[in-house]
């Protein structure tokens, strides 16, 4: 399977559309004996803890959202390591239930709550963590070490990339297929996207906070870094890396393969179902050679299309917010209501100029399309967001849409704001082949995951989600017409807060 045969990422998505598809229609039920556990958990290797207690940092989360690090070294201690993990993929809410069951939340947002995305850490030697490779679980707070010593390098060798060369810390981020898809059946290969893209949103904001640069790398040979964790592939694969921090002197790359580990892992329930879509998707967007990452880093990325014509609503100053970044992540959690109240332009603009680039080893897939249900001073209508302001697509009330858009849920009807990101997927297939398919979804993630922190930051609220593809991209066109629905979020006021 090749990633330049793009019919596969197009019927992938096609397939797992919800105007073909629906949790609502497709007959499946949500059988709890099997409801798999939110956590990977190694049964054979010892945690090592992680330190908790830390100097709050003093940057707010507007400035952590469009923030750029100085230069120099930047190499990460233990105790910055673990506020950065914490605050990626932490546990940040406890809910016990009648009956005494707990669910746990994390410090992003998730689709269903399911968790199903974990991070490992590849390292040299940290004040406080001598080099390994690590698994950071979430349910002890600890790190368990897989590997000894040294083995950037492995990853160094998977992407042939500058930057992750020079990285002190390399993320390695995993998708595990049935801890999504035991709700969500084969959608679950866009969830990765989506749910590793708003754990990333927390991650690149607090690396700007701490003053680290940090870049997102999707350009690598897959089996590389799945050996390295030793995954079961058909359960869960490596999804992105993340470099963090700077060094001056280069990894070179290590050519030695990793021995396998055997490690034991608890079943995540006591029977899993497979759903091969994903498993193809997965195997046509993956880079097999040294050539497909060379392929896929050269060239040059597509061009932004021009933006539609129509009528120019200047954003407005950004809204001001002294909210600390870490704070904004432990309070965020995803709007359940929102009452129709109005938002100040002000606010609307800090949330959209949230959706800066993201520092990538590709270029920017998702466009933004506006419904404005409720914001001062802009009239309630649809728009593209260009960089200088919103462009008209048609003025009017348009809750009704926003409102069957969203899978019939009041929420999108409610907000102040929704923010559909779509992207042109036949442009970002040709040049990047199906691997394309994961930078849109992952792009998408990290711009939501922004929009949540910048609404928390203003006392506002947000939430990821759902949609009918199709029916979006009618809504906007003929603007949009061509485009593909990758994500969408709603801000507004919370009901809550009434
Ligand atoms: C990609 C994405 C899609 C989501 N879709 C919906 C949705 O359609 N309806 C909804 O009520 N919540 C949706 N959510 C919110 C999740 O249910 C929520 O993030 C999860 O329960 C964890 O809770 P928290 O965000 O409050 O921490 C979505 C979240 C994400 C990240």
């Amino acid at each position: 399977m090749s990633n330049r045969d793009l019919s596969v990422a197009r019927s992938y998505h096609a397939r797992t559309s919800h105007s073909h598809f629906s949790v609502h229609t497709s007959g499946h039920y949500l059988n709890f004996e099997i409801q798999p556990l939110p956590f990977k958990v190694y049964e054979d290797l010892p945690g090592i803890p992680l330190p908790r207690e830390w100097t709050p940092l003093e940057v707010s989360a507007l400035d952590a959202l469009m923030g750029v690090p100085g230069g120099g070294e930047r190499i990460p201690s233990l105790s910055d390591l673990a506020r950065l993990l914490h605050h990626s993929a932490g546990i940040t809410k406890k809910l016990v239930y009648p009956g005494g069951r707990a669910q746990y939340f994390r410090a992003a947002a998730n689709t269903g709550a399911l968790y199903e995305i974990d991070l490992y850490v590849a390292c040299g030697d940290l004040e406080g963590l001598p080099a390994g490779l690590y698994h950071f679980s979430p349910h002890d707070y600890s790190l368990r070490r897989l590997r000894e010593g040294d083995w950037r390098g492995t990853v160094v060798r998977a992407t042939a990339d500058e930057g992750i060369s020079h990285a002190p810390v390399i993320l390695l981020c995993s998708g595990t297929y049935w801890r999504n898809s035991w709700k969500y059946q084969a959608r679950a290969y866009r969830h990765f996207g989506w749910d590793n893209g708003t754990m990333l949103a927390n991650t690149l904001a607090m690396c700007a906070a701490l003053d680290w640069p940090a870049r997102l790398v999707m350009g690598f040979q897959d089996d590389l870094p799945n050996r390295l964790l030793d995954l079961n592939v058909e359960k869960e694969v490596v999804f992105s890396l993340v470099s963090v921090g700077r060094q001056d002197a280069a990894v070179l790359p290590r050519d030695d393969d990793p021995p396998p580990l055997n490690h034991r892992v608890r079943p995540l329930s006591s029977e899993e179902v497979d759903y091969p879509l994903m498993w193809e998707m997965h195997a046509a967007s993956s880079l097999e050679s040294s050539e497909a990452v060379r392929a896929w880093r050269d060239g040059a990325s597509p061009p932004p299309r021009p933006a539609p014509e129509g009528q120019r609503v200047p954003l407005g100053p950004r809204a001001e917010s002294s909210a600390r970044i870490e704070d904004v992540i432990t309070r965020r959690g995803s709007s359940r209501r929102f009452t129709q109240d109005a938002i100040s332009r002000e606010a609307a603009s800090a949330m959209l100029r949230a959706a800066t680039n993201v520092a990538a080893d590709f270029g920017r897939l998702n466009e933004l399309y506006v419904i404005v249900n409720a914001v001062e001073g802009i009239p309630s209508g649809k728009y593209f967001c260009a960089a200088d302001g919103l462009v008209s697509l048609g003025e009017g009330n348009f809750r009704g849409d926003a409102g069957h858009l969203d899978l019939g849920q009041p929420l999108a009807a409610d907000a102040a704001l929704n923010v559909y990101y779509m992207a042109d997927l036949q442009g970002a297939l040709q040049r990047y082949g199906n691997r394309g398919y994961r930078a849109a979804q992952i792009e998408a993630g990290i711009l939501g995951g922004r929009l949540y922190l910048a609404a928390y930051a203003l006392g506002l609220g947000a939430t990821g989600l759902t949609f009918y593809d199709d029916d979006v991209v009618d809504f906007f066109s003929p603007a949009a017409a061509g485009l593909s629905t990758i994500f969408l979020m709603a801000a507004g006021v919370p009901a809550r807060r009434r």
